[in-house]
């Protein structure tokens, strides 16, 4: 556990049926987690979540908040596990995790000067999924940091609706994208959505004059280093 996959970023591990990871954040004090997989507990007595928890004790750090890249259940399930762990801490995701007809309906959305004042754990939720407070944010980009190093959360669907990339250090996590050509978007997301994504991604880089340079699937099944990230989107346009 806990491999070092770029400065500040760690894979915690690849867990459930279908090995998603758990990516640790950090920055200074601070640290984000990503990802909260369908955990099968094999042989460990141990779940991720009491490792991470003493860990981070361990280090002095303060959690800042979790998120997830999709709505999927490979990537969304151990939710009230982990709110169980640290139930102080804001499960934050985008509002359109929350899409579905039958979904509860999202009350109220966050920005990140909310996460910042710390109130998120506190005030009202986005809405409530068998009792656990989640908190949404709307839009493209939630632009927060860990002790100031930018962190980026981008709504950019391609995979699924929900979708959402995570930017820090000059790495992007990109949630289940397919990269490269030949894209069989097996869940129908709408063509031009998916080039607003694209477009979404090159506008923030460009504005910020901020350079990605490796891309890390989700899953934790591919590295890409010294990517030409303008390149790489061009050829992943459907
Ligand atoms: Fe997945």
């Amino acid at each position: 556990m806990f491999e070092d996959i770029a400065p500040g970023i760690q894979l915690v591990g690849r867990f459930g049926r279908v090995k998603a990871g758990i990516w640790f954040l950090r920055h200074g004090t601070e640290c984000a987690i990503v990802e909260m997989p369908d955990i099968v507990d094999e042989d460990d007595i141990q779940t991720p979540w009491d490792t991470l928890h003493e860990y981070i004790l361990r280090k002095n750090m303060y959690l800042k908040f979790i998120t997830a890249t999709h709505e999927h259940v490979d990537h969304f399930y151990s939710v009230s596990d982990f709110h169980g762990t640290f139930p102080e801490v804001p499960i934050l995701v985008h509002r359109d995790f929350f899409l579905d007809p039958n979904d509860v309906e999202v009350q109220t959305t966050y920005k990140p000067a909310d996460l910042e004042e710390g109130t998120l754990s506190l005030e009202d939720p986005s809405v409530e999924v068998e009792d656990i407070p989640l908190y949404c944010f709307d839009g493209e980009v939630f632009e927060t940091h860990l002790s100031g190093e930018p962190l980026y959360l981008v709504h950019a669907p391609k995979h699924s609706l929900s979708d959402t990339l995570v930017v820090f250090r000059g790495c992007m996590i990109t949630a289940d994208w397919w990269l490269g050509s030949g894209d069989p978007n097996y869940n129908q997301v709408p063509v031009g959505q998916i080039h607003n994504s694209i477009n979404t991604i090159l506008r923030l880089c460009k504005g910020k004059n901020y350079v990605i340079h490796a891309i890390f699937s989700t899953h934790a099944n591919e590295f890409r280093r010294n990517v030409n990230l303008e390149e790489l989107m061009e050829q992943t346009r459907p």
